[in-house]
């Protein structure tokens, strides 16, 4: 699917963005950084509707930021449990069309419709995701994905280099 000339202006301005947030001083520090790519991903895309990074502790998913309208009840997700716990279990993005017709579907928001979940991962592990609700039915496509991924990569270096705890 081709993007449209204005969502490639949207794309190219969320990148640019993204580069000033990892170019930043601010951007060293790993809660900083998460909590500006959560800010920058919701204000930049419009059907970005709620954003959330979560990482792996133990057999979990720890929410560590968000942006969006609300909270949501769904801090810590068990690696076997949600679209969630299924990205991060596989490796592999999920984009999920229609929310109410994935039945590994964990409900946050009543609004949200679809639902994309990008693992931030190297080759050596899955040290967590960024996961994406979108209020239209079938929200996300290839380009989402392809921008996620770039911006999951960058996440996964930082995140890779911090020092062992
Ligand atoms: N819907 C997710 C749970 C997290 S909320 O979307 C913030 C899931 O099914 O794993």
């Amino acid at each position: 699917m081709m993007a449209s000339l204005h969502e490639t202006a949207v794309y190219q301005a969320a990148g640019a963005r993204i580069d000033a947030l990892f170019a930043d001083e601010g951007g060293r520090d790993l809660g900083a950084l998460y909590d500006g790519a959560c800010r920058v991903l919701n204000e930049s895309v419009p059907n970005y509707n709620w954003v959330g990074i979560y990482l792996v502790e133990g057999d979990d998913l720890v929410l560590v930021a968000w942006r969006g309208p609300a909270p949501t009840e769904h801090v810590r997700i068990p690696l076997g449990q949600g679209i969630c716990g299924a990205a991060a279990s596989s490796g592999e993005t999920i984009i999920v069309d229609d929310v109410n017709a994935d039945p590994r579907y964990l409900a946050c928001f009543l609004n949200t419709r679809a639902e994309i979940v990008v693992p931030i991962q190297d080759e050596r592990m899955v040290y967590g995701e960024i996961d994406i609700d979108g209020d239209r039915v079938a929200a996300f496509g290839p380009v989402d994905r392809a921008f996620l991924e770039g911006v999951a990569a960058r996440l996964a270096e930082r995140v890779g280099a911090r020092p062992p705890r």
